[in-house]
């Protein structure tokens, strides 16, 4: 008999219904006596108790279904070892649950807070496999997080779109493009969409530059521009300031999100017509791509040979194109960033594409 807790964390992205599918197909198809424990609303659901009894059967259907059938939650990992507002100490809370149920283990889907609080949960001796999911593709440890394919496909199809309609008006576009802290997301769909200018949080901007880059094409007779912008990007001058000059520079923004400041700029100082496009959470949302069903089937399918084996302690993830086992302590706390002096950076600069830099 095995007894497995299951659950999804942080912001939902496609395929975390293939994943789950996977790791409770490949259990069920080798071994009989399961028990599925599912916990709603990611790691609240343990720490309330909160949870659903499920067999094979909820797993039949929900490959192609976006979202998650478990439903999902922020547990910031900063707060985890704080009490609740009725002073319930959750780390224990979700330590009490598990050994009341007897579980043999937890299968987290998560990105990279949901993986502190799992490495967490693996120091406090509880038996721990995770799947890397999120849009961003920032988890350390694997070449690719799942619902990352889907989220390129959606924003590079946004990008597309907003090619036609430049052209008609000979406007500078601007699509925001998911992603605070890394700009892989960005970086795939601008290349893909042929982005004129991408600006993602790991490369500071010069608005300068920009207006540089829009006034080569048009001197070259190009009517419109695109920029791909991260909601994360930055300018030079802001990434000079110290977190506290940062944070006192936010009290007082007046704009939604960076995109729309830069369009400010760029109507203000380079007498453009800008307009600003974000595809916000739809890049998250619907079907995952024919790529993340196969790839989030296969890390389930692994991780399921894990559980069945008894080994407890890791993220299964891709490097290579080779599905591998990484340790959770290896994973936790690091991020997968885009480096500045990456190929894919040097070759997308060869193809004449500005960074802002
Ligand atoms: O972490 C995934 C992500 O989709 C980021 O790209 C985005 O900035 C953030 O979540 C949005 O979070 P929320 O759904 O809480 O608004």
């Amino acid at each position: 008999m095995k007894r497995i807790g299951m659950l999804t964390s942080g912001g939902d992205c496609q395929a975390l219904n293939a994943a789950m599918r996977g790791v409770v197909k490949s259990i069920t198809n080798a071994e009989k006596d399961v028990e599925i424990y599912g916990f709603l609303e990611g790691y609240k659901g343990l720490i309330y108790g909160n949870f659903t009894m499920l067999t094979g059967k909820d797993f039949s259907g929900i490959l192609t279904k976006g979202g998650t059938i478990l439903g999902s939650s922020r547990t910031p990992f900063k707060l985890i070892r704080e009490p609740d507002e009725n002073g319930l100490d959750k780390v224990e809370a979700m330590k009490q649950n598990y050994y009341k149920l007897k579980l043999d283990c937890l299968v987290i889907l998560g990105g990279n807070g949901t993986h502190k609080t799992a490495n967490l949960l693996r120091e406090e001796g509880l038996n721990v496999v995770t799947l890397p999911k999120t849009i961003d593709n920032d988890l350390w440890g694997t070449d690719m997080t799942f619902g990352f394919q889907t989220a390129v496909d959606i924003a590079t199809e946004a990008i597309d779109r907003i090619h036609t309609t430049a052209d008609s008006h000979g406007r500078v576009f601007i699509v925001e493009v998911m992603g605070h802290k890394v700009g892989w997301l960005t970086l795939n769909a601008g290349m893909a969409s042929g982005a004129d200018i991408i600006l993602i949080p790991e490369i500071p901007y010069d608005i300068d530059k920009i207006i540089e880059k829009i006034h080569e094409r048009t001197a070259r007779g190009s009517k419109f521009t695109i920029l791909a912008v991260a909601e994360g990007a930055i300018s030079k001058k802001d990434a000079k300031l110290s977190k506290k000059e940062y944070k006192e520079k936010m009290k007082n923004y007046k704009y939604p999100s960076v995109s729309y400041e830069i369009a400010d700029l760029l109507r203000e100082k380079a007498g453009v017509d800008v307009r600003v496009t974000v595809p916000g959470h739809t890049q998250r949302g619907g079907s995952p791509c024919p790529y993340d069903r196969v790839f989030a089937s296969r890390l389930g399918s692994e991780a399921g040979k894990l559980i069945l084996k008894g080994e407890y302690g890791f993220m299964v993830g891709i490097k290579n194109r080779e599905i591998i086992k990484v340790p959770l302590e290896e994973v936790a706390g690091k991020l997968k960033s885009v480096s500045a002096d990456a190929t894919i950076v040097k070759e997308a600069k060869m193809l004449g594409i500005s960074f802002g830099d």
